[in-house]
C-alpha cells in the first residue's frame, strides 16, 4: 500500500510544556500524522508527553539520538518501544556493534513484521558539522564520504534507515537502495523564511529526490494560519508523490 501525504509528514514539535504539545497536535488534526519529539521537550515533560500525543491519535518519532556503550542504547531503545513511539533514532557514529544491539533488543520485543515495531533510524553526520568539525575529533574524511559510509553501516545493522539533509538522498540512496528509509529535515517551501537553515529543498523537490518522510516545523508553526500552511505542504508532497509513482 503507498503511503500518503500525511503518513509522510512529520511536525517537529520543538515547545516546551504539555499544553503548546497539545495545542498543536489538536490544531493539525487530519494533517500530519508524525509529531517529532526532541530533547528539550523530553527532558521537560518526559513520557507523558509521548502518551497524550498517541491518545490524541499521533503517531511520535522520539528523537533523542541516542549514542553510549550497546547496552545502554539497547535499552533505552526498547524503552522507548514500550512507550509506543512509531519512530526511534540513534547516532551512528555509536559503531556497528552498538546498532546492532539495539536491532537485536528490538527483535527480540517486536520481531520483524510485528505491529507496534518502531522503525529505527541513524543520524549519519549532523548536518550542523562541516569538515572542520569531523577533523578536530580526528575523522579526515569528507562529510560527503562519511555520510553514505554510515548509512552503510547502520543498514549492515539492520537498521531501517537515516535522517539525512535532502542533499544527501541521492549519495544514500546509491549505497543504501530504495527500501532503507529516508528521514529529510532541511525543507522549506519556496515561499517561506529559511530561519536557521541553510541548504534546503522544497517540499516537492525533498520528494522528488527519494525522501520517504519530511520533518517540517517553523514553516508550519511560525505561519500565519498554520493548518493551512500544512495543507500547501500536504498538496505539494502529494504531486511530487504523484510523479514519482
Ligand atoms: O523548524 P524546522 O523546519 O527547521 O525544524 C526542523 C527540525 O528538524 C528541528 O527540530 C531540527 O532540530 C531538526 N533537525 C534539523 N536538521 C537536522 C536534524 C534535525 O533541522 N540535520
Amino acid at each position: 500500500m503507498t503511503m500518503e501525504a500525511r503518513e509522510r509528514l512529520i511536525f517537529a514539535l520543538d515547545v516546551d510544556s504539555l499544553a503548546e504539545a497539545e495545542g498543536w497536535v489538536q490544531r493539525l488534526q487530519g494533517k500530519v500524522g508524525i509529531y517529532k519529539v526532541g530533547k528539550q521537550l523530553f527532558t521537560r515533560c518526559g513520557p507523558q508527553v509521548v502518551e497524550n500525543i498517541r491518545r490524541q491519535g499521533g503517531e511520535v518519532f522520539l528523537d533523542l539520538k541516542y549514542h553510549d556503550i550497546p547496552n545502554t542504547v539497547a535499552m533505552a531503545v526498547v524503552e522507548a518501544a514500550r512507550l509506543g513511539v512509531k519512530m526511534v533514532n540513534v547516532h551512528a557514529l555509536g559503531g556497528l556493534e552498538m546498532m546492532q544491539a539495539a536491532v537485536a533488543a528490538v527483535d527480540r520485543l517486536f520481531p520483524r513484521g510485528s505491529a507496534g515495531r518502531p522503525v529505527l533510524l541513524a543520524v549519519t553526520v549532523l548536518t550542523s558539522s562541516t569538515a572542520e568539525t569531523l577533523r578536530a575529533v580526528g575523522i579526515d574524511r569528507p562529510v560527503e564520504e562519511m555520510v553514505p559510509r554510515l548509512a552503510r553501516l547502520a543498514q549492515q545493522a539492520g537498521i531501517d534507515g537515516v535522517v539525512a539533509s535532502p542533499r544527501e538522498v541521492d549519495l544514500i540512496r546509491r549505497v543504501c537502495g530504495e527500501a532503507f528509509q529516508i528521514v529529510t529535515p532541511g525543507v522549506r517551501p519556496a515561499d517561506a523564511s529559511l530561519d536557521d537553515q541553510k541548504r534546503v529543498m522544497t517540499p516537492g523537490e525533498a520528494i522528488t529526490a527519494g525522501a520517504d518522510y519530511l520533518v517540517i516545523g517553523r514553516p508550519i508553526s511560525a505561519a500565519a494560519d498554520p493548518a493551512a500552511a500544512a495543507d500547501r505542504i500536504l498538496q505539494e508532497m502529494a504531486s511530487a508523490l504523484a510523479g514519482r509513482r
